[in-house]
């Protein structure tokens, strides 16, 4: 039997391809004392990816050609010779794009299949779900009776924000690309509020409809013109969480934006970059209550589940396309 990898083949230029990437076939690898055997059950596809695949310096090392690309994965152990680890245990950790692999134990997290479902540790209870809770209760501050506007509201961040903000006693207005989320967002997420940023004409207009008395907080998933849209309608003391920029990632040219300064002053608003890795210390703290929501039925959890080792890279580009609503999964 021989087990399938997939490696960065080339950097992407603009959008990625699936040329970019590389399928091989190696032979099946055997762990040596000590080590573990993994077999690959769910493979999380990420926007933040698409910045590894750059040669530039960031907050994570970039991939290198020819390697398996990294992402978080749940496993199941075949074999084990750690003494952590007993065959048949299901582990969350950052590995590579492979069917089979080995590790030593080291950086992986125990995630229990009968407390949720174990792609849930991909979403909702884990990274994705993470960011949502720590972004806006760290950087968003927010307060019952707020207003707050969430751009990639359908995505795997922005549900989860738009579910907490309403848990949180906040006026929520969700912006996503289909008419078939804004629904998903009104009925299944119970935001207040959701426009379709492509099919509305002027959307920095519809915002202040929308928010009559202005933007308390902004969750921004995705930069670019969604967002001057809702800096426009940014209110006294209002607070802009900078959590992603998925319309910028595939830019080649910097792109032109109109100057926020002058908004921002006036406003004495605050526009705050944020990584959820810089939170680790409350990850104990932030899993606990998400967890608490989940099975309470307060928190939904929402996946596009795509099926097949093979559909990996795909599974990444489409999110580029807004083919996913909730977190964007890949079952082996
Ligand atoms: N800072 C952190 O620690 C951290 C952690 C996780 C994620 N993030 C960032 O948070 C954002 C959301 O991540 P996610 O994992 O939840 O992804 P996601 O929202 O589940 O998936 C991406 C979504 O972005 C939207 N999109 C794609 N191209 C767009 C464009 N040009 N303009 C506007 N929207 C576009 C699509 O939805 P539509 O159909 O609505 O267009 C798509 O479904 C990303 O920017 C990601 O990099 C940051």
């Amino acid at each position: 039997m021989m087990n399938k990898a997939i490696l960065l083949d080339k950097r992407p230029v603009g959008k990625p391809a699936l040329t970019d990437f590389k399928f091989i076939e190696e032979e099946m690898p055997v762990p040596a004392e000590g080590e573990l055997l993994l077999k690959t059950l769910y493979v999380s596809v990420d926007p933040y990816l698409r910045g590894r695949m750059r040669d530039t310096k960031s907050y994570v090392p970039p991939f290198e050609l020819g390697k398996p690309i990294t992402s978080g994965l749940v496993t199941e152990v075949i074999s084990s010779g750690n003494t952590d680890f007993q065959k048949g245990d299901f582990l969350f950790g950052y590995l590579d794009w492979k069917e089979y692999q080995i590790s030593d134990g080291k950086g992986l997290m125990k995630v229990d299949g009968n407390a949720a479902s174990l792609s849930t540790y991909l979403g909702v209870l884990g990274m994705t779900g993470l960011t949502a809770y720590l972004g806006l209760k760290e950087i968003g501050l927010p307060k019952p009776g707020e207003t707050i506007v969430v751009s990639g509201a359908a995505g795997a961040v922005g549900n989860v924000v738009g579910q907490i903000a309403k848990l949180m006693g906040l006026k929520v207005l969700g912006l996503a690309g289909t008419d078939e989320k804004i629904e998903t967002l009104k009925n299944k997420f119970k935001y207040d509020q959701g426009i379709n940023y492509k099919t509305t004409e002027n959307l920095s207009l519809a915002i202040k409809e929308a928010c009559p008395d202005g933007v308390d907080i902004y969750f921004d998933n995705v930069g670019g013109e969604v967002s001057d849209a809702v800096l426009a309608n940014i209110k006294f003391k209002s607070r802009i969480i900078i959590c992603g920029a998925i319309s910028l990632y595939n830019d080649t040219e910097p792109a032109l934006a109109p100057r926020v300064e002058g908004k921002l002053v006036i406003n004495s608003a605050s526009m705050t970059g944020f990584i959820v890795g810089n939170y680790a210390d409350q990850f104990p703290e932030g899993i606990q209550q998400l967890t608490a929501w989940y099975q309470e039925g307060k928190l939904i959890s929402s996946e596009t589940i795509v099926n097949g080792f093979d559909q990996i890279p795909q599974a990444f580009l489409d999110l580029f396309e807004g083919k996913n609503e909730g977190k964007m999964i890949v079952k082996i």
